[in-house]
C-alpha cells in the first residue's frame, strides 16, 4: 500500500459474532485505521451473514455488486474489517480485480509506515513475518485438504513449503537482533532500578504521549491518528515531591489483534511487564468504553502483566461536555472508586493524578528499623534525604538507631552498605 492516493472500499461482515453497535464501531475504526494509513475511502459495504461465506468472506452477490462499483468509481483496494484466509483473499482478489487487504494487514502497513527507531522497525518486521507464516500456515492445510492430505506434493507445496522455510530463518534472525537490544534495554533499566517506574498502557489513541509530554516535559509526537507512536520511551516524571519516578510511554492496543502479533512487541512492553504501577489511559468520549477497557486488559493478560497495580486514568473529559459530562463522571467513579478523570490537553484533573501517584509512592514504603554507624555519614544524610523519619535515637558513641518509613527499593541498598562495612569492621579485627 504504498501509492498516495489509494482508493479503497470498507468491507465489513457482521456474522452474530458481535452486537450491531460493536460492528459498527469497528467498522468507524476502520475508517479510522484508513485514514490513518492515507487510503482515500469511497463507501463502505456491510452485510450480515449467519457464518462467513467459506470461499470469498462476503456473499458471492455482494462480491459482484462490490466489484461492478468498483470498476465504475475507479477503487483499485478492498480492505476487509476481518482477518481473511490466504485462498479467500485470493479469490475475492481474482472476481474483484482489486488489491484486497484484511484488518491486520491494514494494521501492519500502518506500523511499518510510523515505525522510527531500529528496535520499532525490527519489531513491525517481525510481526509481519509472524502473520505472513500464520496465512501460509492456513494455506498449506487449504491446499493439502483440496489435494488429498498427506502424499500430496505438487509444485504449490513446494513452493510453501520454501516460502515457510524462509520466513522461519528471517524470523529466528530477527529475534536474535531484537534479543540485543532487548540487552541493551535491560542494562538501561538495571541503572534506573532504584527508581520508581510508571508506565502508560491504553487503547491506541487514547491520549498516552499527550499525557507523557505534560508530566515529563518531553515533545513526543502526538496525533489525532491511531498508532502515532511505536516505541517506547522513558523520561523522569516531574513531581512536586518525589524525584525519584520514571515514566513510560508505550505502543497504543487495539481489538482484535492476533495473539502472535502482540508477542512480537515483547521488546517494547518489557517496560510495562516492569513497572510498579500502570497508568490504564482510556478515552472517555468513545463511544464503547467496556469493550476498548477490556480490548487493553486482555492484551495485558496475553503479556503476562499480573498482579500488577492499575490506575485507571480517564482522558479527554473536555470532550465530554454538558449535563452528560456530569453523568459520566459519576458513573466512571461508581464503577472504578479509584480511578481519576483528566484531560490531558486542558490540564483538569491533573493536580488529583499526582495526588494518586503521592498516595500510591506511600502505600510502597514500608516501616523499618535501622542501626547505622556513624561512620557511614554519606548513608546517614541519604536515608534522612529519602526516608519519613519517625524515631530517632543514638545507643552508642557508634550508631544511631532510626526507625523509618522507606520506599521498598532503597532498603536492600541501605542494608548492604550496613553489611558490607560490619563486615569490613570485623575483618579487620
Ligand atoms: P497512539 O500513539 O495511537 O497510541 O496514541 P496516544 O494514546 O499516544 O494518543 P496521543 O497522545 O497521540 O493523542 C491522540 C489524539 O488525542 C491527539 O489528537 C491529541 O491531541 C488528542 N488528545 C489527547 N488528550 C486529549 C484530551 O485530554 N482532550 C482532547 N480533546 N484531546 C486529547
Amino acid at each position: 500500500m504504498n501509492k498516495k492516493s489509494e482508493r479503497a472500499f470498507l468491507i465489513g461482515v457482521n456474522w452474530g459474532n458481535e452486537s450491531q453497535k460493536i460492528f459498527s464501531e469497528s467498522m468507524q475504526e476502520l475508517r479510522a485505521l484508513a485514514k490513518t494509513a492515507k487510503i482515500i475511502v469511497a463507501d463502505d459495504f456491510a452485510q450480515n451473514l449467519k457464518k462467513p461465506n467459506s470461499a470469498t468472506y462476503i456473499g458471492k452477490g455482494k462480491l459482484t455488486e462490490i466489484k461492478n462499483q468498483a470498476q465504475k468509481i475507479e477503487v483499485n483496494t478492498l480492505i476487509f474489517n476481518n482477518n481473511l484466509s490466504p485462498s479467500q483473499s485470493r479469490n475475492i482478489s481474482d472476481i474483484s480485480g482489486c488489491n484486497v487487504v484484511d484488518r491486520t494487514e491494514l494494521i501492519l502497513d500502518i506500523f511499518a509506515k510510523h515505525a522510527r527507531t531500529k528496535q520499532a522497525k525490527l519489531q513491525v518486521e517481525l510481526a509481519q513475518l509472524e502473520y505472513a507464516y500464520t496465512k501460509l500456515k492456513r494455506l498449506w492445510k487449504h491446499l493439502s485438504r483440496i489435494q488429498g492430505g498427506i502424499g500430496f506434493r505438487g509444485p504449490g507445496e513446494t513452493q510453501i513449503e520454501v516460502d515457510r522455510r524462509e520466513i522461519q530463518k528471517k524470523t529466528t534472525h530477527l529475534k536474535k537482533q531484537l534479543e540485543t537490544i532487548e540487552q541493551v534495554s535491560k542494562t538501561k533499566r538495571k541503572k534506573r532500578s532504584n527508581k520508581i517506574s510508571i508506565a502508560l498502557v491504553g487503547y491506541t489513541n487514547a491520549g498516552k504521549s499527550t499525557l507523557f509530554n505534560l508530566l515529563t516535559n518531553e515533545k513526543r509526537f502526538v496525533a489525532d491518528q491511531l498508532f502515532a507512536t511505536l516505541d517506547s520511551k522513558t523520561r523522569a516524571l516531574i513531581s512536586q515531591k518525589s524525584e525519584q519516578i520514571t515514566l513510560t510511554d508505550t505502543i497504543g492496543f487495539i481489538r482484535k489483534l492476533p495473539h502472535k502479533l502482540v508477542k512480537s512487541f515483547h521488546s517494547t512492553l518489557l517496560e510495562v511487564l516492569e513497572a510498579d504501577l500502570l497508568f490504564h489511559v482510556v478515552d472517555v468520549s468513545h463511544s464503547n468504553l467496556d469493550d476498548i477497557i477490556s480490548s487493553v486488559t486482555e492484551v495485558l493478560e496475553e503479556i503476562g502483566v499480573e498482579n500488577k497495580n492499575v490506575l485507571m486514568v480517564f482522558n479527554k473529559i473536555d470532550k465530554v461536555t454538558g449535563v452528560h459530562s456530569k453523568f459520566v463522571q459519576k458513573k466512571l467513579l461508581t464503577e472504578f472508586p479509584d480511578s481519576v478523570i483528566i484531560s490531558a490537553k486542558t490540564g483538569e484533573g491533573i493536580e488529583e493524578l499526582k495526588n494518586k501517584i503521592e498516595e500510591f509512592l506511600d502505600k510502597m514504603k514500608v516501616e523499618t528499623y535501622l542501626e547505622i554507624p556513624f561512620a557511614l555519614s554519606k548513608l546517614i544524610s541519604f536515608v534522612y534525604e529519602k526516608a519519613d523519619i519517625l524515631v530517632e535515637e543514638t545507643d552508642s558513641k557508634e550508631n544511631i538507631v532510626l526507625k523509618i518509613k522507606i520506599h521498598r527499593q532503597y532498603l536492600g541498598k541501605i542494608k548492604k552498605q550496613i553489611e558490607d562495612f560490619e563486615l569490613k569492621k570485623y575483618i579487620n579485627k
